[in-house]
């Protein structure tokens, strides 16, 4: 392969092991989630660099690298709800609203990405851009990516979790 792989996020040793994981698993898409566990056993916690870091590596979709961390529960997001939220802000999802579906959230549950509702039932998390442009608007919702969203229909999805005891 003559592709030059991305550059780690930062120096930080740990990405080594990161790395070690992908060249030994010769970059293959399957090597996806043993290396999502180096990054969570490394850093004890997948943030949204890793997450972009190890897609374009393995040049998997970043929308399926969110779908396997959020939908396991032993994978970290960095804010821990029992329930997880990415919403694409992305151009393509930016475009066809993902704004209103953010401020509806905000509105509804009093949560802005990077925030946990005070029930710790979910957590809310935005990334640019899932790879997924021809659903937009998109968000994965505990490993399930869902596109062509509006407001109304991610509300009622988030009070199902809500309201879910
Ligand atoms: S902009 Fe949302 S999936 Fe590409």
């Amino acid at each position: 392969m003559n592709l030059t792989k991305p550059a780690p996020p930062s120096e930080d040793k740990r990405w080594r092991l990161v790395e070690g994981t992908m060249r030994r698993n010769g970059y293959e898409p399957h090597a996806l989630i043993e290396t999502l566990h180096t990054v969570q056993e490394s850093f004890g916690y997948i943030d949204e660099d890793a997450l972009k870091f190890v897609s374009a590596s393995l040049q998997v979709p970043l929308a399926r690298a969110y779908g396997v961390a959020t939908f396991y529960h032993f994978f970290t997001l960095k804010p821990q709800g029992e329930h997880t939220c990415v919403v694409c802000t992305g151009t393509a999802c930016y475009i066809k609203g993902a704004n209103a579906i953010l401020e509806a959230i905000k509105n509804e549950f009093g949560i802005t990405p990077g925030e946990t509702t005070d029930d710790g039932k979910v957590s809310l998390l935005s990334a640019r851009c899932l790879g997924s442009c021809g659903l937009a608007p998109v968000a994965v919702f505990d490993g399930e990516i869902v596109g062509n969203l509006d407001a109304p229909r991610v509300i009622e999805r988030l009070r199902r979790w809500v309201g879910n005891d």
